[in-house]
């Protein structure tokens, strides 16, 4: 039986996943696609020998091209991440018929529309499943499974990074740059970490997401974020005190004639099913008209879990060779349909502030609130020192856009020394 060949551009740590599950599981592998496949050619810059590798049997090197220029190969498998030269890659890939997998989030946000329609006038599959929740299926879930359900929301946990980190300073009250530094020791974080610290790998996924479900192809930068990096010890105690955790969530929804689409830290209670998505673990929760509400839940980074997304895309466009084949390709955000301003989402918020600690100062705050219609569902004082107050407030269901104006008159008020924390709350 023709094996089909593999070549893989990147040996990082999703790269030596799928060398890793290409050496350990061939028997499998073969058996579930009805041929061998075989690892050609692994391309990289910086070659490092990782433990558990046999480097014999392939053929390593430092140009790219080398790959894509060789008519044997028949998949190629792109995880070096960036748009440049990624996307160079793929399409050079994709334009000398070759299947492409790809775990590159950002490409797939920003040219995925591109690249899924040369990968059509092509006759060539690019599938893309370790882009979002890591070893979670939920592109194939989102593309196949639910396929027959109109989406209203898309929500969920999307980085294992952030979460890895939030879980430690909860859990253990670890410092966030020591926490940093394990989660990219253990191979969670992006090689910039900005990009999980700041947001920018999770807007990437919820715009995937998005176009999928909503059928809306949005700039990224259109999409709302904010990172963890402002979330402050003092923060976790208050929400731990009052029973809840502090997630990192990416936030999609669909309204009659625009889409939500968020990306911030978030207070949950400690009852949520959210709460309890620890660790580098994602989940994604999918309200669907059909199917209701359904949760998908597992690793959202790491070597192998990231890997096993890579091969299980592997196997179906093998399968595909095998049938003379190729799957459906992606209709991927074709609609128009414009994106809701943040100033009109709605949520519920929680507040810090510093005042000073003398009559008047709370009911000089009740009424900016009550100026701006929000209703306050709960204040506790702590003491500050001998002159000034900490004040903890949670607001019931607001506009965004009245909420930050209340905050901005607050701020202004002479009796508030500090605005240190606000945090969108769901419930
Ligand atoms: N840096 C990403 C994360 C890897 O932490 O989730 C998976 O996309």
């Amino acid at each position: 039986m023709q094996p089909v060949n593999i070549g893989v551009i990147g040996f990082g740590t999703i790269g030596t996943g799928v060398v890793r599950i290409l050496q350990k599981d061939a028997a499998l592998l073969e058996k579930k696609c009805g041929r061998p496949l075989h690892l050609k050619t692994v391309a990289e810059l910086n070659f490092v020998e990782k433990e558990g590798i046999d480097t014999k049997s392939f053929t390593i090197t430092t140009d790219a091209n080398a790959l894509l220029q060789d008519p044997d190969i028949h998949i190629i498998v792109e995880v070096i991440g960036g748009v440049t030269p990624a996307g160079d890659f793929i399409r050079t890939a994709l334009s000398s018929g070759k299947h492409v997998i790809t775990a590159n989030k950002e490409l797939i946000a920003k040219q995925g529309k591109e690249l899924f329609a040369l990968a059509k006038e092509n006759h060539v599959n690019l599938l893309f499943e370790a882009s979002t929740g890591g070893g979670i299926p939920i592109i194939n879930a989102l593309t196949s499974s639910l396929a027959a359900n109109t989406i209203q929301k898309v929500y969920g946990i999307l980085n294992g990074t952030t979460n890895y980190i939030l879980t430690k300073m909860y859990d253990e009250g670890a410092d966030f740059e020591d926490v940093l530094q394990e989660a990219q020791a253990l191979g969670y974080a992006e090689a910039d970490p900005t990009s999980d610290v700041e947001g920018h790998d999770i807007a990437y996924k919820l715009c995937i997401l998005s176009s999928i479900v909503f059928d809306h192809y949005f700039d990224i930068d259109e999409i709302y974020r904010e990172g963890i990096s402002a979330i402050s010890t003092r923060d976790i105690q208050i929400a731990k005190e009052y029973g809840y955790v502090i997630k990192m969530l990416a936030i999609g929804v669909e309204h009659p004639n625009s889409v939500e689409l968020r990306v911030h830290p978030v207070m949950l209670p400690k009852t949520h099913a959210l709460a309890s998505v620890n660790g580098s673990f994602n989940a994604v929760f999918v309200d669907g008209d059909n199917v209701d509400e359904s949760m998908f839940y597992g690793r959202g980074a790491g070597e192998l879990p990231t890997a096993s997304a890579i091969m299980g895309d592997m196997v179906e466009i093998a399968r595909n060779i095998e049938r003379k084949e190729t799957s459906a390709a992606l209709n991927f955000g074709n609609s128009t349909r414009t994106l809701l301003p943040m100033g009109d989402i709605e949520s519920q918020y929680y507040l810090r502030l510093n005042v000073k600690d003398k009559s008047g100062v709370l009911a000089e705050i009740s009424r900016v609130f009550g100026d701006n219609n929000v209703s306050i569902r709960l204040v506790k004082q702590d003491n500050v020192g001998a002159n000034n107050a900490e004040l903890n407030i949670m607001t019931h269901c607001v506009k965004e856009s009245q909420f930050q104006n209340a905050v901005s008159n607050i701020k202004n008020l002479s009796a508030v020394n500090d605005v240190c924390s606000v945090l969108r709350m769901e419930i």
